[in-house]
């Protein structure tokens, strides 16, 4: 999809279609009111014989309206205007997008971009609404042997803005708002891909592949299982065991900031598929543990955004892969193995794999890169989609600065985490009698109690973990990845590199 952005008024677009908005009951938007107006009252006439109510999803393609310069207008449904917030916006871009795209209108200028949202300035419309649209118009039909595609579909669309003072960086937003896209839609690709394919050598190819599309700024390092047991990943090991398909440690570097910069570390799990391993799973839904890789998958979309944007940060990417299964070679529940970092673990549930993956992960990264910050991100737990929903990415750490710039950045980009508490009363649950601690901690607080272990493992780091269950995949009717919590992480490194450059800007004027 090709974006520009544009000042004007929408009588005189010549286009194949203007968008507007119309807010419950039948109230014009500013654009939709110049429009009325240049028409000599058109859309008024519309709204009176009851054709559009407003309501948030609605719309209506109209033709031959008199006095503009475009074919047809839609108007788009906003719901009230008191309750038009960031998530209406998002759904009123999206369904446009939809509807433009289903109904033949190639090119588009779209003036919801122009509506007034409390709190957010024109550059943030124009950015959410360049993801909004790549976001609804996404679609995964590669495997299709004849993939259901629109005739007409839209190429183009112009975003509005208020004046031609706000060109350049509404310009910019569509860049930003491009790069994140372009980072969400290899997330997606990368979980949507059936577990067959996306196998650890397949990701590690992929994160060979990003640093092949940036050459100048990111190196990839693969490890396989040989390397990994010299090391001492006992942790790892102990869950790679199980299967045939070969493990990988994939580290990917990012380096857009100084030499002497210490790295953000992103660790995303990377479990190709878990079947729970000799812990099996039930057979119900097991499919969708296809998308135990999606930390690992946005991982790479966030490095991907990264490079686009040329952020000037250093940022390393640790992606422990490979499959959970069951074998005569598996890890049995009982086994006690011994972590990189040192301490013992009495695995009592192999299905409890990914925190045994991670650990190792964060300990390498923690030794390798010294990172500045830590963040993973792990389709963790079942209990933290009993805890959130769908809505929101559980959010712990060690840090409370670092919880903050998260948080913030999920509630600026859309992509909103919520923390848990990390107390020690929880970490209490891990003890064992046979080792360091074990690798569940009971029924209560699961998602706590995952956190708590991988805790132990990041106690001399500035550490966040981000749990993805319930977030990375949507299921039924519309199965698939959502390619969160690209837009969180990218979001959060794009406001560290912008303080970082405030920050070196206040030190030279000195
Ligand atoms: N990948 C799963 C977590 C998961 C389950 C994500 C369902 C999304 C939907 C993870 O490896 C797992 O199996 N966790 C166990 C932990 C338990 C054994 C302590 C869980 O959540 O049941
Ligand atoms: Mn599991
Ligand atoms: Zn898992």
């Amino acid at each position: 999809m090709e974006f520009t952005v544009k000042s004007g008024s929408p009588a005189k677009q010549r286009t194949a279609c203007v968008v507007v908005g119309v807010y419950e009951p039948r109230r014009l938007s500013a654009p939709a009111a110049e429009l009325d107006e240049a028409s000599g009252g058109f859309l008024t006439a519309l709204l009176r014989r009851g054709d559009l109510e407003g309501r948030k999803g609605q719309t209506l393609l109209v033709y031959n309206v008199p006095n503009v310069l475009c074919d047809r207008v839609l108007l788009v449904g906003l719901g009230r205007e008191r309750d038009f917030d960031e998530r209406a916006f998002r759904e009123a871009v999206a369904t446009a997008a939809r509807t433009l795209d289903e109904r033949g209108a190639m090119e588009a200028v779209c003036f919801l971009t122009a509506l007034p949202l409390k709190g957010r300035d024109t550059a943030w419309k124009v950015q959410q609404a360049v993801q909004a649209v790549e976001h609804a118009l996404y679609r995964f039909d590669r495997l299709k042997s004849e993939p259901e595609r629109p005739r007409r579909p839209l190429r183009r669309l112009v975003l509005a803005v208020p004046s031609r003072r706000e060109l350049a960086s509404g310009e910019e937003a569509v860049r930003t708002g491009r790069a994140v896209a372009e980072g969400v839609r290899l997330t997606r690709d990368l979980g949507n891909l059936p577990p067959n394919t996306c196998t650890p050598t397949y990701l590690a190819d992929e994160a060979r592949a990003l640093a092949g599309r940036h050459p100048e700024r990111v190196r990839v390092q693969v490890l396989g299982r040989e390397d990994m047991e010299r090391l001492g990943m006992g942790a790892f090991m102990a869950v790679a065991r199980g299967s045939a398909e070969p493990p990988r440690l994939i580290v990917v570097e990012y380096r857009g900031g100084g030499e002497d910069e210490r790295p953000v570390a992103l660790v995303g799990k990377g479990i190709t598929f878990d079947s729970g391993g000799i812990s099996l799973k039930p057979a119900q839904a097991m499919d969708e543990m296809k998308f135990d890789m999606c930390g690992a998958a946005s991982v790479l979309g966030t490095l991907e955004a990264c490079a686009r944007l040329e952020l000037p940060i250093n940022v390393v990417g640790v992606i422990p892969a490979t499959e959970n299964l069951p074998s005569g070679t598996a890890t049995r529940p009982g086994d006690v193995v011994r972590t990189l970092s040192g301490q013992t673990v009495e695995i009592l549930n192999t299905d409890a794999e990914g925190r045994l993956i991670l650990c190792d992960a964060i300990t390498y990264a923690e030794r390798n890169h010294q990172p500045e910050a830590l963040i993973d991100i792990a389709t963790l737990t079942g209990a933290c989609v009993i805890a959130l929903g769908r809505h929101a990415h559980g959010l712990l750490s060690n840090h409370a600065g670092l919880a903050n710039e998260l948080l913030a950045a999920g509630r600026t980009a859309c992509d909103r985490a919520w923390e848990l508490p990390l107390w020690p009363e929880y970490d209490e649950q891990l003890k064992s009698n046979f080792a360091d601690m074990a690798n569940i901690g009971g029924r209560e607080a699961g998602a706590i109690t995952a956190a708590c272990f991988l805790a132990r493992f990041a106690r001399k780091l500035r550490w966040a973990h981000l749990d993805i269950a319930g977030t990375a995949w949507l299921t039924g009717e519309r199965k698939g990845a959502t390619g969160r919590p690209v837009p969180l992480l990218s979001q959060f490194l794009i406001d560290r590199a912008a303080r970082r450059a405030g920050a070196r800007g206040r030190a030279r004027e000195g």
